[in-house]
């Protein structure tokens, strides 16, 4: 595994694997690297001969409150981790690279970014669009693989490589859980002990909407109810958002789609904000 800081350099390794006929797979990442990230990167193995991973924590996505100086960072141990799941290119531009002085130019994609997270984090999805964008150019791939724990991340990112005529395949990669159903995410090293005790209350909220509707429930206010109920039950936890959604558009629903409703929602556990979502 080679690793490289410059896009210049990375953007000729590239071409240079592009012109031998190897198609490039890319799996954008903040790094802290978990079992989810290995997930994608697998993902992207199979769809592609060279495996291209990023690590960057974008500055632009954090708003001004959020926890961007206390993201977790350990890029040896995520270099380690990329060298044994086969990735062929570590790229690690810094913040001086990919923005240097002078920048001023923003990727935006209208609805989509709207609500939910967008609502709760103004410029957040216009933060992820711009580095995606970039780090799409750089690297080229043929397939760039993102986590589905991120819904509303991943549909703005398909809308965006459309609008911008990207010739990119976004691939989705299934939400990775710890055993008790908590999605693996690099926040939850946050955690305390005993927020992380809770931390399943996520998933059993969307357990019990699932549960509930395959039962027959068609009420959408009878399935929040019950899904807040959940998080309820876990008193360190304050509910930020729980949501239904047209899964394609994101629009908000007023009656159960079939097969195409998402429930989406975030919780803090003090200052650790956790989201998880399901397609019911
Ligand atoms: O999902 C993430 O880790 C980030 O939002 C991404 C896509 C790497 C952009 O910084």
């Amino acid at each position: 595994m080679i690793q490289l800081v410059d896009s210049g350099a990375v953007r000729q390794w590239c071409e240079a694997r592009r012109a031998e006929g190897q198609r490039i797979g890319f799996v954008p990442t903040m790094g802290a690297l978990h079992a989810g990230h290995l997930s994608l990167m697998r993902i992207a193995a199979q769809h592609a001969d060279a495996l291209v991973v990023s690590i960057f924590v974008n500055p632009l996505q954090f708003g001004p409150s959020e926890d961007l100086a206390r993201y977790p960072r350990d890029l040896p141990g995520d270099g380690a981790k990329c060298a044994e799941a086969g990735v062929a290119l570590l790229y690690c531009p810094t913040a001086e690279q990919l923005y240097p002085p002078g920048f001023q130019t923003r990727v935006e994609v209208a609805s989509l970014a709207r609500g939910l997270c967008g609502e709760r984090r103004p410029g957040h999805f216009s933060g992820v669009c711009t580095v995606v964008a970039k780090l799409l150019n750089v690297v080229g791939p043929c397939v760039a693989v993102f986590g589905a724990k991120d819904y509303q991340q991943l549909q703005v990112i398909r809308r965006m490589v459309v609008d911008l005529d990207q010739p990119v395949q976004i691939v989705s990669g299934p939400i990775v859980r710890e055993a008790d159903g908590v999605a693996m995410s690099s926040r939850n090293a946050h955690l305390t002990a005993a927020e992380r005790q809770q931390a399943p209350c996520l998933h059993a909220a969307l357990q019990q909407a699932r549960a509930l509707v395959a039962a027959g429930e068609r009420d959408p206010e009878r399935v929040l109810a019950s899904a807040r109920a959940a998080i309820e039950r876990a008193p360190l936890a304050r509910l930020d958002y729980l949501e239904l959604r047209d899964a394609q558009t994101l629009a908000p629903l007023t009656e159960l789609l079939p097969g195409g409703t998402l429930l989406a929602l975030a919780v803090y556990f003090g200052a650790t904000r956790l989201i998880d979502n399901a397609v019911l």
